[in-house]
């Protein structure tokens, strides 16, 4: 990643977006899971995630064990605790395997935590400056949604492979990567009637703004429903949409969610590729499983979305979604839950040219997400 960037150097997208938390962008996100090892093994032989960093036993971590892994600039951390009794078991044993941190990338992580305590955020964690011999990280931190928190992370004056108190991880194990380049969004689940809470903790703590908004009657089928707002930060590389249930005839994914994670989390993550046909190609190979949507989708999607540059069949034969806003079109498909709850989930996204999130599809895809339900028993 690179760090001689400014904030100032990128550009102002979001012109109702505030300029006092300026990000850079996401540097990782972190999940609590119940076995780190493992887990590291799953990101890199399913997802092409390569190794970069440890800490551990050896590096004279005696609490919590954590994998660093990388594809493009996704970066992943994935911690599991050493002991009984600490706050990462009883985090998990609170929501199962899930995020914990994510983590932005800051310039002044001082000044983050200043502006945003300032303006209501409840502390996290006190900014500290740690080092090693590759310079020196600072870190703060704010609580979100539920249990989640946001660590900021200026790393400035840091050349090593992830942060002190971690060792560089070179497994000679690689598997080839899939394509995966950024996030291009996260999506945090909270309950009832706390949308509104959460968006205007966006705005005014972090001075992000409201890109969209969908409503019930946007996002609902015949048995359930949501609402959604997403929030992002100036230069949009920090996009969080943010969801709550809505009263349906039967269960919304939503209460699902938070019935398992119990409480408020992150839901899915948004991962950006270039060439989806052959991200979703891979990871299919590899073992990941996607929501499917009937046949019949593929009957009638062109004629709502008029032309693509893609061949229709590759897309159909994966369960590629497509949808077309004013600036353009996106591909997008959805994982089914990644861990043993049906909680976090991932996307794919390809973007040419819509900056929107699929709004055409919601209904199609949530009737795939009802089935799952079904079968789950939790309709
Ligand atoms: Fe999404």
């Amino acid at each position: 990643m690179s760090t001689n960037k400014t904030p100032q150097d990128l550009e102002k997208i979001v012109s109702e977006a505030e300029d006092f938390l300026p990000l850079l962008g996401t540097d990782y996100v972190e999940l609590y899971v119940g076995n780190a090892k493992q887990s590291a093994y799953y990101y890199q032989t399913a997802w092409g995630f390569q190794p970069v960093a440890y800490s551990g036993l050896e590096t004279g971590n005696q609490d919590s064990t954590s994998y660093v892994v990388q594809q493009g600039k996704i970066r992943l951390v994935l911690t599991s605790p050493l002991k009984q009794d600490g706050p990462i078991n009883k985090h998990i044993n609170d929501h199962g395997d899930g995020v914990k941190v994510v983590a932005l990338w800051v310039d002044d992580a001082t000044k983050s935590f200043e502006e945003t305590v300032k303006r209501g955020a409840k502390p996290f964690l006190e900014p500290v400056t740690e080092e090693d011999e590759h310079g020196k990280v600072v870190r703060s931190g704010i609580h979100t949604y539920g249990e989640t928190v946001h660590i900021f992370i200026e790393r400035k004056n840091y050349k090593g492979a992830f942060l002190p108190g971690f060792k560089a991880w070179d497994k000679p194990y690689k598997t080839q990567d899939t394509g995966l380049k950024y996030i291009d969004h996260m999506v945090g689940n909270v309950g009832w009637n706390e949308m509104n809470t959460w968006c205007e903790f966006y705005a005014n703590v972090m001075g992000f703004a409201q890109l969209v908004s969908f409503d019930d009657k946007d996002i609902s089928t015949e048995y359930t429903a949501l609402m959604s707002k997403v929030m992002s930060n100036g230069n949009g590389r920090i996009k969080f949409p943010i969801n709550e249930p809505a009263e349906g005839r039967k269960k919304s994914q939503i209460e699902e969610y938070i019935d398992f994670y119990n409480g408020a989390g992150v839901q899915h993550i948004a991962v950006a590729t270039d060439n989806i046909i052959e991200t979703v190609t891979q990871l299919q190979q590899r073992g990941i499983d996607f929501l499917t949507v009937p046949a019949t989708y593929y009957d009638t999607v062109l004629d709502r979305v008029g032309e693509i540059d893609e061949d229709l069949q590759p897309l159909k034969d994966l369960g590629i979604l497509i949808d077309r806003d004013d600036e353009g079109y996106l591909l997008q498909i959805f994982t089914k839950p990644v861990l043993d709850r049906p909680t976090m989930f991932f996307e794919i996204i390809q973007r040419k040219g819509a900056q929107s999130f699929g709004k055409g599809n919601f209904k199609a895809l949530f009737e795939a997400i009802e089935r799952e339900q079904e079968s789950r028993g939790t309709l």
